[in-house]
């Protein structure tokens, strides 16, 4: 599909596919087009060209309200004056479904989302957590084919966020309900998906799960949005048909070829490696690179270890080391030498 605003091309030609049952996340950066995608599949825009279908089924003139879509919005509000349960059973009297009916589902719902039992309190009368359960409880009750989830939990604290996230997960396996996910969170994006399309600019960049995405991201739009990258210039060395050999320093690291598209041997490319792609070598031989130690940062199970790299193009490289691994032993200003641990490294033409 194509949607424009004026001059805008809020979506430039997206093709996408969602399989049934699965979780799929649209991820991507502050107006990529995310909310443009959901609200053509929800129905409230219509495309300037393209299709949509829903279990072969053509919806693209369908009005919203009969595409059997659950839909729960960041700041789609409860009504304010309405009961948790009458909230719920919005959709249901809508429909004019009997009354015994819209208890029993209603009741069935507000189990699923762990509220049993609150029916009759009012939404101020909730913590925020539980507003956001009975939104999810209110999109599940029509039995949607399809569940629309626009950033439901940005406005949740961390903690909560973290445990609404395993539970949506454990609702949606169970009704086994096809879902369309949007957030501008990786990591979220990586913990809750079977999928992931990552967006840019009105385009789905890469389509993939969430494994493929963080080891073998595409292109370096891809590989610097989602996780941390540490990007160390390097030299192309060698091609043989898939697989490309980097010279980094002393060390010479295998990539898949298909990322260095145009780069001849001798050039000059960019390796984007994982912060638990990096070790600390333990010998002179191991070591890749060698740096300065500038910070290391307690963060409880680790530590950010920060080292100042002259052939790191932000001039230093992040490597996580195990807390238990004596930290004072390389106070700021220690030489250290860095390696590469594992395969996990892909490599770009220099920009
Ligand atoms: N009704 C509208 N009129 C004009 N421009 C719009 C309209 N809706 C969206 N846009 C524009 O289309 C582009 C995509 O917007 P969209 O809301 O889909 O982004 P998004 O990926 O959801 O971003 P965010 O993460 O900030 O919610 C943006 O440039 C936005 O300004
Ligand atoms: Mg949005």
């Amino acid at each position: 599909m194509t949607k424009r605003f004026g001059a805008i091309t809020a979506l430039d030609d997206v093709s996408l596919m969602v399989s049934r049952g699965e979780l799929m996340t649209l991820l991507g950066p502050s107006g990529c087009g995310k909310t443009t995608l959901l609200n053509l599949v929800a129905g409230f825009l219509i495309p300037d060209s393209g299709e949509i279908a829903i279990a072969g089924r053509r919806m693209t003139e369908l009005p919203a309200y009969r595409r059997e879509i659950g839909i729960m919005f960041q700041n789609y509000a409860l009504f304010p004056h309405m009961t948790v349960a009458a909230n719920v059973g919005y959709g249901l009297k809508m429909r004019r479904i009997a009354k015994a009916e819209i208890a029993h589902r209603v009741g069935e719902a507000l189990a699923l989302v762990k509220l049993a039992g609150l029916e009759d309190r009012k939404p101020r009368q909730l913590s925020g957590g539980q507003q956001q359960r009975v939104a999810l409880a209110r999109a599940l009750v029509i039995r949607p084919q399809v569940l629309l989830l626009d950033e439901p939990f940005s406005a949740l604290d961390r903690n909560l966020r973290a445990s609404m996230q395993v539970e949506l997960k454990e609702i949606q396996r169970k009704l086994g309900v096809t879902t369309i996910f949007v957030t501008h969170d990786q990591s979220e994006a990586l913990s809750l998906s079977d999928r992931i399309a990552v967006m840019a600019d009105g385009r789905i960049r890469q389509l993939d799960t969430p494994d493929e995405i963080y080891r073998h991201p595409l292109d370096r739009f891809v590989a610097s949005f989602i996780g941390d990258a540490n990007v160390l210039r390097a030299r192309l060395e060698r091609i043989d048909g898939a697989v490309a050999t980097v010279a980094l320093g002393a060390a010479r690291v295998a990539v898949p070829a298909r990322t260095l598209q145009g780069a001849a041997v001798g050039n000059p490319i960019d390796l984007f490696v994982r912060p638990e792609g990096l070790r600390v070598a333990d010998n002179e031989g191991a070591a890749a690179v060698h740096g300065l130690v500038a910070a290391q940062i307690y963060q409880g199970g680790h530590i950010d270890l920060y080292v100042e790299v002259p052939q790191a193009l932000s001039g230093r490289v992040l490597l996580r080391v195990p807390s238990h691994e004596a930290a004072s032993l390389r106070p700021p200003g220690t030489r250290i030498g860095i390696a590469l641990a594992g395969d996990a490294a892909v490599a770009f033409r220099a920009e």
